[in-house]
């Protein structure tokens, strides 16, 4: 029987349980997709956690979930099984990449043939599964911050998900690359093109010595404090520092706020857009897809504990 991983309450991972499912039907503009691995990401485990808004879980359905809780699983790739009446250009047994995508922590998934790409003969399932979202976060954050050549930019959080890609992107649009991250991830960094710097007090002094001639552009890949107040002390134009972390402090600093909170600008052109060069870069190996570690469909708890405690650099993925 097919299986889909969901949270069956708000909380911790503890949550989430293994359920059967019915293999979806393709939309008449749409695919079915058997999938072979799914990205794991913070938004993941963020919606079930409560953080988004006020948790009520009284209302139980049949199986004593509480209903409605969200679906989890935002990207993956897999065989196409079936397509659509109106899809042409994709069809069954074709690889490919996916995303957008809701619910792909299963071994099937429904999907539009808009969210689908084909992915690159040269690229790992576990790489193809979790390239995009954190692709596009990257593209659409160099976009905001206007990254080219000449520019020296600091990626907060270098040794992410997003971070890894932001680094190999700026470096590739002709950026001098400065990135935060612990020392541990270093050597990664400067492998990809950067000059790491670890984070924590002194920061502003670290960066001030790795790049004497100023930055001229920050990336906020970490969402902390420390990343706001170093990027608005080193920036000169406040426009040119983005983040993709929402908080009170960043809304009132005159810098670009990305992603889907309030006041955010989600760049939904911008990161579409960016999706069929993301997949060609990785594809030709420009583009490296880091991965941490890969997990069996039922250990997606274990997955996002590793991912709430902090993990080697690069993506956590789940191999349904
Ligand atoms: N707005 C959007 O559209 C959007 C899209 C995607 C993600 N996000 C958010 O962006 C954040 C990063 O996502 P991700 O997928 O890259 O997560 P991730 O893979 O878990 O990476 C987080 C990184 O943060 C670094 N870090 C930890 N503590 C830090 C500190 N005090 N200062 C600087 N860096 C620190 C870690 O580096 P070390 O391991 O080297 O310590 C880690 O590699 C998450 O909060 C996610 O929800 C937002």
């Amino acid at each position: 029987m097919p299986r889909i991983v969901r949270p069956t309450a708000y909380g911790t991972p503890e949550v989430l349980a293994v359920a059967d499912m019915a293999v979806p039907r393709a939309a008449a503009d749409g695919v079915v997709v058997r999938v072979r691995a799914a990205g794991v990401n913070p938004i993941d485990w963020k919606v079930y956690s409560g953080a988004f808004h006020a948790v009520d879980d009284s209302h139980k359905d049949a199986a004593g979930i509480a209903a409605p809780m969200p679906s989890i699983g935002l990207e993956c790739a897999g065989v196409v099984t079936e397509t659509g009446t109106k899809v042409t250009g994709v069809g069954i047994g074709d690889e490919v990449i996916v995303y957008p995508v809701t619910s792909a922590y299963a071994d099937y998934v429904a999907a539009p043939a808009t969210s689908v790409f084909r992915k690159p003969a040269g690229l790992s399932w576990a790489g193809a599964g979790s390239l995009l979202l954190t692709g596009t976060t990257a593209v659409h954050a160099l976009e905001a911050a206007e990254v080219s050549t000449g520019d020296t930019v600091l990626v907060h959080g270098g040794s992410g998900g997003v971070g890894l890609m932001g680094v190999q992107l700026a470096a590739a649009r002709g950026a001098t690359v400065i990135a935060t991250a612990a020392e541990r991830n270093h050597q990664l960094l400067r492998d990809l093109g950067a000059t790491p710097v670890a984070y924590g007090p002194g920061l502003v002094g670290r960066v001030r010595a790795a790049a004497p001639g100023g930055v001229s552009a920050a990336v906020d890949f970490a969402g902390t404090d420390e990343a706001l107040d170093v990027s608005l002390e080193l920036v000169p134009d406040r426009q040119r520092i983005a983040s993709i972390a929402g908080s009170p402090r960043r809304g009132e600093a005159g810098i670009k706020l990305l992603g889907y909170g309030p006041g955010q600008d989600a760049g939904t052109e911008v990161r579409a857009t960016a999706r069929h060069d993301l997949v060609e870069r990785a594809g030709s190996g420009e583009l490296r897809v880091v991965v941490a570690a890969t997990y069996p469909l039922g250990e997606a708890a274990q997955a996002h504990r590793a991912g709430l405690a902090g993990h080697a650099p690069g993506k956590l993925v789940l191999t349904p």
